[in-house]
């Protein structure tokens, strides 16, 4: 790939481009980045490249002429022609899929743009693309063109040791990046998460989608939305922003024409006595939620299978089977036999002692 960089201040790019991975990929060719300025292009004697606003205001606009001229003569000398990217806080933001498209092109010539701006002809007749790197003003484009580059170039093939590293990265799923630690394993009292050193590596991924998922959704939740993400997944962060929420589920009700038998059951399976509100109320604050126990008319469904189809009731537990033998235990109308695996997360239905169809499910996914 060729960069061609047309800047008043050539000298900005001296640091950046000569040392890691830019520099790296200069020398083994993957990428070449070559400053223009377009002070040499200009025709009178003080080779001034702005000029005052046409209808006044405070600042210099860069003047046209200089800036067509640097980029005509650029594009001469080579091909194919490049794509002209003027970098302006009025551009497009330079997204992890802006920057694969850009690093696709085989010639980018990247125009900084400084003073108060430039004249609009070359954002309309010379550009081909403006993009910015972010919502504040910079004090010219050489920043950003630093930032272009160093992202542009780690998408050359080769430059980088391995692809893998590039398909781990934040943003490259569409995810920030798991924490990652290295020796030793404990310093200053801060260990290592344990599933790290276990070898298991089926846990390692696991434990590392699970942080991926939990980290965008506490620090970029705005990404999670176009994020590849399983039903399990999506459930697990339902659950988990359950209690962030603006609007959440404050309240569940089950009706029974047998309040002391429903308590009971409840209590038993919650390990919670719950309180009494009134004679036909009962309570389990289960924060956010609160289950409701509330007395009605006899009259009852018969006692059959429950299964996915049915309004249920759904409990978050660590342990399928050992809720199993506790909702049993409880005097549950009937338990399902084995746990299944649903959506991901293993679970099994229930029907409490008035027919009411429930379903325990673990939290983890799969
Ligand atoms: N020039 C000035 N501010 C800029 C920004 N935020 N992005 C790209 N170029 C700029």
């Amino acid at each position: 790939m060729r960069i061609d960089i047309v800047t008043l201040f050539p000298e900005m790019f001296a640091g950046p481009f000569d040392a890691s991975i830019v520099a790296r990929a200069r020398a083994s060719g993957a990428v070449e980045v070559a400053l223009h300025d377009p002070r040499a292009y200009t025709t009178d004697r003080h080779h001034v490249v702005d000029d005052y606003a046409y209808g006044g205001g405070p600042g210099m606009v860069m003047k046209p002429e200089p800036l067509f001229d640097c980029v005509d003569a650029v594009q001469a000398m080579d091909q194919p022609p490049g794509r002209v990217v003027l970098l302006t806080p009025q551009g497009r933001m330079l997204t992890h899929a802006v920057v694969r498209e850009l690093a696709a092109e085989p010639r980018l010539v990247v125009i900084c743009g400084h003073y108060e701006g430039v004249d609009e002809r070359v954002r309309s007749a010379l550009a081909d693309d403006e993009i910015s790197i972010g919502d504040y003003v910079l004090s010219g484009g050489e920043p950003a063109a630093i930032v272009l580059v160093d992202a542009a170039v780690r998408h050359q093939p080769g430059v980088l040791g391995s692809q893998a590293s590039l398909e781990e990265e934040s943003h490259a799923q569409g995810l920030l990046e798991y924490p990652q630690y290295t020796r030793p394993a404990e310093y200053r009292g801060l260990a290592v998460p344990e599933v790290l050193l276990s070898g298991d590596h089926a846990a390692v991924a696991r434990w590392r989608r699970r942080q991926s998922i939990e980290r965008t959704a506490a620090r970029r939740p705005d990404l999670l939305a176009r994020a590849a993400l399983t039903a399990a997944e999506r459930w697990l962060l339902a659950a988990a922003a359950g209690a962030s929420r603006e609007v959440s589920l404050a309240e569940v009700t089950v009706t029974t024409p047998d309040l002391e038998r429903s308590v009971m059951f409840y209590a038993a399976i919650l390990g919670d006595a719950g309180d009494r509100l009134s004679a036909d109320r009962h309570e389990f604050r289960l924060q956010p939620l609160v289950l409701a126990i509330i007395r009605s008319k006899p009259e009852r469904p018969p006692a059959v299978e429950a299964d996915a189809d049915d309004e249920r009731m759904t409990f978050a537990v660590d342990d399928a089977r050992a809720a199993q033998v506790r909702v049993r235990a409880a005097g549950a109308l009937w338990v399902e036999r084995r746990v299944h695996r649903r959506a991901g997360a293993r679970s099994f239905f229930a029907r409490d002692p008035d027919g009411n169809v429930l379903c325990f499910a673990e939290e983890e996914p799969p």
